[in-house]
């Protein structure tokens, strides 16, 4: 049985002041235990202040992006070290805006993730196609690319060690989102590719997301389907009702 995990991408979200008030309104809304386990991605920025606002609470803390270096002279960087030290257990890679706007590739993300990995930090690998792309017929060519591409090197043991989010790009803050049983075979051949890399024991334990208008009204549906574990969720993580709702739907869903 996979846990489902639920993680709250703040994108460019949240001052210092506003990041606490979340966190403090999640946890009196959150449950503890519950089944769900929960991460919360805010910006660089606030890091340090969300992870004593997570204290004793269990939750996960990862940032949006890292660097593949340790130390270096790369202004505007943060390192896997850095992440560790600022109290991060997750980071997201590759997601679709660094693809869209800020030139990430394939090959990048595999060097965040690999570099990531060593650090000890479980990377949530964001991949998914483009409208055209899915009109085209081509979102298993592509998902499957991408996940190949992602995951070149890449040494994984315990399948605990990395998390998969497929957020289809059309789907991402456009209040569109795919249909639960579209999704779940999208996860599906994201799992097969999981299992021709690393084997099916490892594929059959790893948890795959699904992200994109993911709301508290369809959260319980999605996490029904048998290969979606979970959910990254941007837009509706900025509201801690709406969050705290998506959190027990996944642990109703289940
Ligand atoms: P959304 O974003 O929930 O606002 O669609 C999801 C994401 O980008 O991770």
């Amino acid at each position: 049985m996979r846990r489902p995990i639920i993680a709250g991408n703040w994108k460019m979200h949240k001052t210092l002041a506003e990041a606490k008030e979340l966190v403090a309104q999640l946890r009196t809304l959150v449950p503890a235990g519950g089944g769900v386990e929960v991460v919360l991605c805010p910006p660089f920025t606030a890091l340090a202040t969300v992870a004593e606002g997570l204290r004793g609470t269990g939750w996960g803390l990862g940032a949006q992006d890292v660097f593949w270096e340790e130390k270096g002279a790369f202004t505007g960087e943060v390192s896997p070290g850095m992440l560790r030290d600022v109290g991060c257990s997750h980071v997201i890679v590759g997601h679709s805006e660094r693809r869209q706007h800020f030139g990430e590739t394939d090959e990048t993300v595999a060097r965040k993730v690999r570099a990531a990995r060593r650090a000890g930090l479980v990377p949530i690998v964001c991949v998914g196609e483009t409208l055209t792309q899915r009109e085209a017929g081509e979102t298993a060519a592509v998902v499957v690319e991408q996940v190949r591409g992602a995951l070149a090197s890449l040494e994984l043991a315990d399948p605990g060690q990395l998390i998969i989010a497929y957020e289809p790009v059309w789907a991402i803050g456009t209040g569109r989102n795919a249909t639960p049983a579209d999704a779940n075979a999208v996860c599906a051949v994201i799992r097969k590719t999981v299992a021709e890399l690393f084997g099916a024991e490892v594929a059959n334990h790893l948890r795959i997301q699904y992200g994109g208008s993911v709301k508290p009204e369809n959260s319980a549906e999605l996490m029904r389907e048998s290969e979606i574990d979970g959910a990254l969720v941007g837009g509706a993580s900025l509201d801690a009702a709406a969050f705290a709702r998506i959190i027990a739907g996944a642990a109703a869903g289940r």
